[in-house]
């Protein structure tokens, strides 16, 4: 039997593959292609408070080795998340994650208490919706809150304590590989309560048009993701893995069931898959079946033999 189960407070993922923020909608397309239950988790796009049309002009731009996004956010808003999509959520066996922003502290806390609300509602009825928050300080392409938040661990620190008093619900923050002391803000989020966290999110960067000498996209740069960041990502991980003790949702560029054991070499509780699976529809199933199978060949019986040993 090969045990591929991991943990984050008291939340169980079957196996570490969890589907990132962005790239998986709320996973009902994905659902035409193959069972969800085969992931270990999945995030949902990120939400705000209020919903948000994002960022006019051009959105995306692929490179040879990764994708920059300007999205900017773009979301139903919570409400109607909850009533539209958070029942599609109910049946599902996985986990099942929220991810929360923000353009300003008090939607940031005011977003955590609706979400608080509705899953307090939904557990007495014996139905959640949702398992864990996925707190997102670190989106590259809005003016406020966002990346704004996640770069300087004080004010980064305002936004986890607000919404660890407005939420039960187990919290992981969502770093930027663009925050000024990375290895600093992993300690104050385990200071102020944070069950986990989950990193990298999308490396701040530019195209440029040079014909029209301008960037292509309005807010001037975007978020690189994929390949391209693989190893940076890696090692942020690892940094951040050696100086804390809650666990962490790695990602960065993973494309493999190598890949994956990487990042769980390098500290990793679980991994996060996102550029990936808009190059391959069945990346999730792929990856959690590859996962097994490498770890058969290899003579690895579990995920914690291997967890940290570089
Ligand atoms: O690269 C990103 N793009 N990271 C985020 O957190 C949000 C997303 C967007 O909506 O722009």
């Amino acid at each position: 039997m090969i045990d591929t189960a991991c943990r984050i407070a008291d939340v169980v993922f079957k196996n570490p593959i969890v589907m990132a923020s962005g790239t998986f909608g709320f996973g009902r397309e994905y659902a035409r292609y193959y069972d969800l239950s085969k992931l270990g988790g999945l995030s949902g796009k990120g939400l705000t408070l209020h919903p948000k049309e994002g960022n006019s002009g051009l959105r995306v731009w692929e490179t040879s080795s990764g994708l920059l996004n300007s999205v900017g956010l773009e979301n139903p808003g919570i409400e109607r998340f909850l009533a539209e999509e958070a029942p599609f959520w109910e049946p599902l066996n996985t986990v099942r994650i929220v991810n929360l922003g923000g353009h300003s502290y008090a939607e940031y806390e005011e977003g955590a208490a609706l979400l608080e609300a509705y899953s307090l509602r939904s557990r007495v009825r014996g139905q959640a919706a949702y398992d864990l928050i996925e707190l997102n300080i670190s989106c590259p392409n809005v003016k406020e809150g966002g990346m704004a938040y996640g770069i300087h661990t004080e004010t980064a620190r305002e936004v986890v304590k607000l919404v660890r008093r407005a939420t039960t619900l187990p919290l992981v923050v969502k770093l930027s590989p663009n925050a000024h002391d990375l290895v600093g803000m992993a300690a104050m989020c385990e200071e102020e309560g944070a069950d986990g966290l989950s990193l990298v999110n999308t490396f701040s960067a530019m195209k440029i048009d040079i014909r029209k000498r301008r960037s292509v996209f309005q807010n001037k740069y975007a978020g690189l993701s994929g390949p391209a960041i693989k190893p940076i990502a890696l090692r942020m991980v690892h940094e951040v893995c050696q100086a804390i003790s809650i666990p962490v949702m790695g990602m960065g560029g993973i494309s493999s069931a190598e890949d994956v054991i990487e990042f769980i070499m390098a500290g990793a509780e679980t991994v996060q898959i996102g550029t990936h699976n808009f190059v391959h529809l069945r990346a999730g199933e792929e990856l959690a079946a590859g996962l097994e199978a490498f770890m058969r060949l290899e003579g690895i019986r579990s995920l914690a033999e291997i967890r940290g040993i570089v």
